[in-house]
Formats: structure tokens, sequence, C-alpha cells
């Protein structure tokens, strides 16, 4: 089944009164944002999505696949669902090797030659952490970041979902410029929920959450497009010191001027 629209209808807020927004509607390709402050409802509202909440979730709202409630076997054959959730927490059930979980994975989908898909994914996440995945070691002993990297490059590679949502990429430590870069890449649906700047910019819209409920969507105009521009040059500057205590280097006061001289001559 193509997929070109997810629509979310609202249902009620903490308080149990109607959302301020009506609904959400999604096409094939857009980029979305979920902002909100801490306990706003932003991982509920995803948590709907990925569930198809059919009215019978806390906040009573449903779920729609191009415009029809979607089919059950979306559901019940998890190969045919075309929602990949990455949670904000990751945890593994199986302690099976790296290469062996993506291979079989890999054969289940039927996505293509099982060694080059693997290798693409393997290619994908280890182009957003710090450390290369050891291919033979469990699953379970994967880092936070290493387990989200894979992760995602397992929903966008090896599940080919057309629908991805991602909890707070930001936190895990990933390097979340490449990742969207590699991201734009591919023609889906993401969902983002994030306190990041960069991210909330280079979407189409944001979808800003309070009580619970959805409160509004904000398209990103030109004007804020520009300025996401000048905010990555800025949070390079940060990440290259992040980087640099990360290394176990000692900071130097004249490399941050030279650093935010040189970025000036962008950004005014
Ligand atoms: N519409 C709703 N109706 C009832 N309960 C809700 C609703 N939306 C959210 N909640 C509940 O409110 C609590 C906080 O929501 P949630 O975890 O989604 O916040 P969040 O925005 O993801 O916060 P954080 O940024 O800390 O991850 C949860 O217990 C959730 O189940
Ligand atoms: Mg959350």
């Amino acid at each position: 089944m193509e997929i070109k629209k997810i629509t979310v209808i609202a249902g009620r807020g903490r308080d149990g009164k109607k959302e301020p927004l009506e609904g959400l509607e999604l096409q094939m390709g857009d980029i979305a944002s979920i902002v909100g402050p801490t306990g706003s409802g932003k991982t509920a509202l995803i948590n709907d999505i990925g569930l198809f909440a059919d009215g019978s979730t806390p906040s009573r709202r449903r779920i729609l696949i191009n415009d029809a409630a979607p089919s059950r076997e979306f559901l019940e054959d998890p190969s045919k669902n075309p929602i990949a959730l990455i949670t904000q927490h990751t945890s593994f059930l199986s302690d099976m090797p790296v290469y062996k979980f993506l291979t079989l994975h890999a054969r289940i989908r039927k996505s293509g030659k099982p060694e080059v898909i693997v290798e693409e994914t393997l290619d994908f996440a280890n182009q957003l952490t710090g450390e290369s995945i050891i291919t033979d070691s469990a699953m379970t002993e994967l880092s936070g970041g290493q387990s989200r990297a894979l992760l995602i490059a397992d929903a966008v590679i090896i599940g080919n979902s057309p629908i991805i949502l991602l909890d707070e990429i930001e936190n895990a430590g990933i390097d979340r410029n490449k990742a969207l870069e590699l991201l734009r890449k591919y023609e889906k649906i993401f969902i983002f929920v994030t306190h990041d700047l960069g991210i909330a910019l280079l979407s189409n819209y944001r979808l800003v959450m309070s009580g619970g409920a959805m409160q509004k969507l904000i398209v990103t105009e030109e004007e804020e497009k520009r300025m996401a521009e000048k905010f990555k040059v800025l949070d390079e500057v940060t990440l290259h010191f992040r980087d640099r205590i990360r290394a176990g280097d000692r900071l130097a006061e004249k490399d941050l001027t030279e650093r935010l001289r040189r970025a000036q001559k962008t950004l005014i």
C-alpha cells in the first residue's frame, strides 16, 4: 500500500477539554517537528500516531492513513507496519549479535540483498556515532547513542518505513546535523519530537504542544530558514568544543575567539 498522507484528528488535552488545533495532516515528503515544554504531551502524541490510535487512548485522538482508518494488518504484521517509532529510551530485548540481527531483519523485510543492505545500514549508523559499532557485539551491549543510531538506520534502510517518528534524537549524543543531512535524502514523512532549535527550523512546520493538547501549527518561513543557517554556524562552533572535550583535550580561549571571528564573517 502506498502511503500518501497521515491525519491526526484532535481529541482532548490533559484537562479533558477539546484540543485547540482540530487536527494535523502530513503529506509524503513532509518533515514536521513537535515542540513544547517537558511534560506537554509530545511523546504521548507520537505514541498515538505509532499505535494508530482509534479514540481509545487517554487523548481520544484518531489516526487516519490515506483518509481511512488504518488496516488491522498494520498492527498484526510488523513487516506491513508503515510506521517506525524510535523512542526516547531504547533498550533491546534480544542479545543477538548486531550483524546477525540486521541480516535476519533484512531477510524478513526482503528489502534487497541482505549483505548489501546490512552494510548500507551499518555505514549510515556509523556516520552518526562517535565510535563505530562492533558488529559481533550483542545488541544489548551497544551504548545509548549507538543503539539509537542503529535503530534509525534500521528503520530507514532495512525497514524502509514510509513514516518515521523520532523522539528527541538530539539527546542520544548522536550527530544531529549529520542525521538530518542523511535523512533528508529519503522521501518519507518524518516527525521529530525535539527541543533542538536546528531540527525545529529545518522542518517544514512545527506543532506546538502544551497541557497534553495540540495548540497550533507554525509553518517555517523564509526568514526562519535563513536564521537556521546562521544557528548552524554558531552550533558548529559549540560542537567543535564539545568534541574537543570528548576527545580529552584542553580548550584554549584563543581558539574560541578565532572561531567566533570567522563565524561572524559569515553571520553578519
Ligand atoms: N491528551 C492527553 N490526555 C491525557 N494524558 C496525557 C495527554 N497528553 C499527555 N498526557 C500524559 O501527560 C504526561 C506527560 O506527557 P509526555 O510524556 O507525552 O510529555 P513530553 O512532552 O514528551 O515530555 P518530555 O519533553 O519530558 O519528554 C504523560 O503521563 C502522558 O501520558
Ligand atoms: Mg517525551
